[in-house]
């Protein structure tokens, strides 16, 4: 009997693994011989990127540039009204990391959200004014130039200047979604935007003359473009006129943070990744650790064994983002203790290896909801293989839904990535903790994880994605997906993707990706398992053993759009 069960799983590991290494569609992303790339969520941010790359700029401008062109064309979560992370590596080796997350107005207060008998007030932390932190993309992308831009900064923006007053010729995706947001976009912000102007389909122009101007602002007066004069009056007036927060003191005082990257060791390729207030870099690190020493990637790729293991250790970790992580200018993280061997074996050593553990005997709480999300990561590599990952968002699909009248952009939604009240869910299904309470000027916790990985001194591989509480799972599965299964990039993009955290206690996996076999024996062990439609829209790069390139973007899940020379 032991040996039919042992030859059935067998058979279901070779099934799953063929079955799961067809792509969601074919494509091709022959990129080899290519030695300078932009992966990037719309075709029109990646050329802007490349021209620069290839006008003789370096990763970072067309980092700008790329970041800039988003905001045109891929409004739902490129941005200048939100933020992100960024982390570089210089082509001598120095990795860093710049933080222009958002922060909450100076006005606001732990119990914004809550109404007198204390419960959370629907929606108030999602939409509209009081959802929206103090942007910071435009401060990051001027402390980014300052520090490692080579060509001028009017070069940078002048090509989503361009997008914006010539339109951009709208993909179907892209037409698709603005139908379906904009009349909410319209109502919340209270006045005819160019998102509901009409009905979109694929091949209009869609122009954003308003948006041009600001960012001739941009253009003309660098940081102050954006944060004083018209711009910021723009803001001001609308928080104003929707009962906001967000005053001329708060954009005087924004400024991004130059952070230390968390380092971490995994089988001989070091890893560089986002710190806090993102929590994605530690609890990657902390996870890889463990998947190392329980030899996981012997059970084979997306086997049952692997993926109950992944499970087992993602709701560990994810039990802990909920209790320690928070803006580090505010609190402690305790980020050595977490990555800690003492506390490693302490947290993860009860895993079993056929049996779930419930998530509520980790810890106690009770969610049960997961929404979709919107941000978008871009990866960049440059002839000299300076090396940029950058995850920006508005938070939700095109953030609160108001657009600063005047000014032409979105303001994000960040607000609910704090715990609007310690113990009870964001829109994520995250439960926060009183380290991710909200304070005046306070940034939000993040998962967002912009990654880079070298290996014996040389760069080896940049990865992102967006997808909220996902992305953490999703770059560690590309991680391990490269490492352990020595897969190309291409392959580990569009490999299955699964997802799990401690709460709600369920597995999600990729509709349709995934043999029943698996979900039967996943199941018996005790797991509850979700299909869902997609996990991730990762945009990535790798270095060949040769030194050129190859991009990774999956075509079902997107425009991305991988561009080289
Ligand atoms: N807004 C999603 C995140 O920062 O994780």
């Amino acid at each position: 009997m032991m040996h039919f069960l042992k030859l059935l799983s067998s058979l279901s590991f070779f099934i799953c693994f063929v079955s799961c290494m067809t792509p969601n569609k074919a494509y091709k992303n022959h990129t080899k011989d290519m030695h300078s790339m932009v992966v990037c969520s719309h075709p029109a941010a990646a050329k802007a990127g490349i021209d620069i790359l290839k006008a003789g700029g370096n990763a970072y401008d067309a980092a700008i540039a790329t970041q800039f062109a988003l905001a045109i064309v891929y409004p739902r979560a490129g941005n200048i009204g939100g933020g992100g992370f960024m982390v570089g590596r210089d082509a001598d080796g120095k990795c860093f990391a710049l933080d222009f997350r958002e922060k909450a107005p100076e006005a606001a207060s732990e119990d914004m959200y809550l109404d007198d008998q204390g419960n959370v007030i629907p929606d108030k932390s999602l939409v509209g004014i009081f959802a929206a932190g103090v942007p910071g993309s435009v401060d990051g992308m001027w402390t980014l130039f300052n520090e490692k831009g080579s060509l001028p900064w009017n070069q940078l923006i002048q090509p989503a200047i361009d997008l914006a007053k010539n339109g951009v010729v709208l993909t179907e995706k892209e037409a698709a979604h603005m139908n379906e947001y904009s009349v909410i976009i319209d109502s919340v912000s209270g006045f005819k935007t160019n998102y509901g102007s009409k009905k979109w389909k694929k091949g209009d122009l869609f122009v954003q003359s308003a948006l041009a101007h600001t960012l001739e602002n941009i253009r003309d007066f660098g940081r102050d473009g954006f944060y004083k004069g018209k711009t910021a009056e723009d803001i001001v007036r609308t928080s104003g006129q929707h009962q906001g927060l967000i005053t001329q003191s708060d954009l005087d005082n924004y400024h991004s943070r130059w952070r230390s990257p968390i380092f971490c060791e995994y089988k001989g390729y070091q890893l560089c990744l986002m710190p806090p207030p993102s929590s994605g870099g530690v609890l990657i690190a902390q996870m890889l650790r463990v998947m190392e020493q329980m030899k996981l990637s012997e059970k084979g790729f997306n086997t049952a064994a692997y993926i109950h293991g992944l499970t087992e250790i993602q709701r560990r970790a994810y039990a802990d983002r909920s209790e320690y992580f928070g803006d580090p200018d505010f609190v402690v993280n305790h980020v050595n203790t977490l990555l800690s061997q003492k506390y490693i074996d302490s947290k993860y050593s009860d895993i079993k290896v056929d049996k779930a553990t419930p998530s509520s005997e980790i810890k106690k709480g009770d969610v049960n909801r997961i929404e979709s999300f919107e941000t978008t990561h871009f990866s960049i590599v440059d002839k000299w293989q300076n090396a940029v990952a950058i995850t920006t968002t508005l938070n939700g699909n095109y953030g609160s839904k108001l657009v600063v009248e005047g000014s032409g952009f979105l303001l994000n939604n960040e607000m609910d990535d704090f715990s609007v009240k310690p113990g009870s869910p964001n829109q994520f299904g995250l439960i926060g903790g009183e380290a991710n309470s909200i304070r005046p000027g306070k940034r939000m916790l993040s998962s967002m994880t912009p990654t880079i990985i070298s290996k014996d001194g040389k760069l080896y591989a940049i990865v992102g994605t967006p997808g909220g509480s996902t992305i953490i799972t999703v770059n560690l599965q590309i991680i391990a997906d490269l490492i352990d299964f020595n897969m190309s990039m291409e392959e580990a993009v569009l490999a299955p993707k699964m997802h799990s955290q401690w709460l709600p206690d369920e597995i999600y996996l990729e509709k349709g990706r995934f043999d029943s076999a698996i979900i039967n024996q996943l199941e018996a062990m005790g797991h509850r398992v979700k299909e869902v439609k997609s996990l991730g829209k990762p945009d990535c790069i790798k270095v060949l053993p040769d030194g050129s390139l190859e991009g990774g973007t999956d075509p079902s899940k997107g425009d991305g759009t991988i561009e080289g020379f």
